[in-house]
């Protein structure tokens, strides 16, 4: 059976295609979850993409990660620079933990300098717009059939 991958995606990418097209790209929230689960299925696995515009929402999954031992790649949005909530759940998982972004926050302002996930996640793959997705779930595959 293939095995799941949960993406978890925070605070306004629902709005993607619309929101700061010059940053963040064109394709839309339903591009990046057909994106996924095509990428996915060629993997062998199977993508569930979530999107949350709300923290305890997104913990609440994390837990849901953590008792199943599910993978997850996650883009925490801005939450990314200061939730120490959801960094403490993230560091719950022990499954593979890949953080995502479609820009590259180092390239950016100031505060988005500093990830306050990334010290608990397996890795970073960031500004390749959903690209960062597809490499994420190679990361993933690579990483659990090692
Ligand atoms: C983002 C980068 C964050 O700084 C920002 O707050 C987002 C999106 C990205 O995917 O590039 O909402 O995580």
């Amino acid at each position: 059976m293939a095995a799941i991958v949960l993406i978890l995606n925070g605070p306004n990418l629902n709005r993607l295609g619309t929101r700061e097209p010059d940053i963040y790209g064109t394709s839309t929230f339903a591009d990046l979850v057909a994106l996924c689960a095509a990428e996915a299925m060629a993997l062998d696995m199977v993508a569930d993409v979530r999107q949350s515009n709300d923290e305890a929402e997104l913990i609440g999954w994390l837990h849901e990660a953590a008792d199943s031992k599910t993978p997850v790649i996650i883009n925490p949005a801005a939450f990314t620079h200061y939730s120490y909530a959801l960094r403490d759940a993230c560091a719950l998982v022990e499954a593979p933990l890949i953080e995502v972004h479609l820009s590259n926050p180092a390239a950016r302002e100031e505060f988005r300098q500093t990830s306050v996930i990334s010290g608990v996640a397996d890795g970073v793959i960031a500004g390749f717009g959903i690209d960062s997705y597809r490499l994420a779930l190679q990361a993933v595959s690579r990483l659990t059939t090692a």
